[in-house]
């Protein structure tokens, strides 16, 4: 049984669509999902969809293993970050070798490390006149954004493109790969 914790800080619509992907899957469960923000709208999302949840704040995540020791409480052995924005403390590095993977909202190594996050790298992609951008999956390791990489897919950028239409853009590739790689992953 494949066991996963999602951590998101914001929206989580990531989130949300994996769990419906996971939904009738007797051999995968969504356990928990994980915030640093006790306010972002995927703890709404969690309680609509009878998800555990659980908040935590930096000092917390960086400075302790509560949450590594939480994590093995609940028999976690895959972690998926869904739009989460902090770097992952060495010790969860540790403990799940090769068992977190993230999404990137752009072609890593394009647009990846601190800062880039979200519409940041949507208007950076609009900023430098890119014409093509795409997702990102990969295994999470000590650095930002450089672990190795797992998926991409890409997608148009237009000269009319606003960073909006661009974060739509790719929000739909997110929506119908990501919930795939993690699924094959697991298939391995
Ligand atoms: C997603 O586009 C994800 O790729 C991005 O945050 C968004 C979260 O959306 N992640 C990063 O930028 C990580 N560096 P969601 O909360 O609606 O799933």
């Amino acid at each position: 049984m494949t066991r996963i914790a999602i951590f998101a800080s914001g929206s989580g619509s990531n989130a949300e669509n994996i769990v419906n992907y996971f939904k009738e899957n007797d051999n995968v469960t969504i356990s928990l999902i994980l915030t640093n923000k006790a306010n972002a709208y995927v703890l709404e999302r969690a309680k609509k969809l009878n998800i555990e949840a659980l908040v935590f704040n930096k000092t917390q995540f960086l400075e302790t293993d509560e949450i590594t020791r939480f994590l093995a409480k609940k028999n976690i052995n895959m972690i998926v970050l869904a739009g989460f924005l902090l770097k992952m403390p060495e010790n969860l590095i540790k403990s799940f070798p090769d068992k977190i993977i993230n999404i990137h909202p752009a072609l890593l190594p394009k647009y990846g490390g601190k800062g880039m996050y979200g519409d940041n790298v949507h208007k950076a992609v609009v900023e430098n006149k890119e014409t093509e951008s795409g997702i990102t999956i990969h295994y999470v390791n000590e650095n930002y954004d450089e672990g190795k990489i797992i998926f991409q897919a890409k997608c148009e950028v237009s000269s009319t493109d606003s960073y909006e239409d661009v974060a739509a853009k790719i929000h739909e590739l997110e929506y119908e790969h990501f919930p795939k790689a993690i699924d094959s992953l697991i298939r391995k």
